[in-house]
C-alpha cells in the first residue's frame, strides 16, 4: 500500500498509508483532514479541494484535464504549476512516498 506524506501549512508531516484506488479526497476526508473542505462532495464543482502534489512527483497522475483547470482558477490559495483537485486523483501504485502539500485556506 503506497504511503502518502501529507504536510501542512506549518510543516507537519503526517504519513499514511493509501489503498490504492483510493480517492485522495475522499481519503482526507475520512481521515479528518480539515484542510480539505470539498464542499461539492467530489463533482470537480467547488475547488475546496485544493491541494499542491511535489513538484517532481506530478507525473504520478494524470495530467489536469480541461475542467480541473478551469475550476483551479478558483481556488483560495495561489494556483501553481503543482496546484491539482485532490477529487480529481486517485492513488495508484506510483504514489509510494508521494508527497502533498495543504493550501493556505481552501474558501
Ligand atoms: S470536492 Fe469539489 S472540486 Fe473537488
Amino acid at each position: 500500500m503506497p504511503t502518502v506524506h501529507f504536510i501542512q501549512t506549518n510543516g507537519q508531516t503526517t504519513s499514511l498509508e493509501v489503498a490504492v484506488g483510493k480517492n485522495l479526497m475522499s481519503f482526507c476526508r475520512d481521515y479528518g483532514f480539515t484542510e480539505i473542505v470539498a464542499e461539492c462532495g467530489g463533482s470537480a464543482l467547488c475547488a475546496t479541494c485544493h491541494v499542491y502534489i511535489d513538484e517532481t512527483q506530478g507525473t504520478v497522475f494524470s495530467p489536469v484535464n480541461e475542467v480541473e483547470s478551469q475550476m483551479l482558477e478558483f481556488v483560495a490559495s495561489e494556483r501553481k504549476s503543482n496546484s491539482r483537485l485532490s477529487c480529481q486523483l486517485v492513488i495508484n501504485d506510483h504514489c509510494d512516498n508521494l508527497k502533498v502539500y495543504f493550501p493556505d485556506s481552501q474558501i
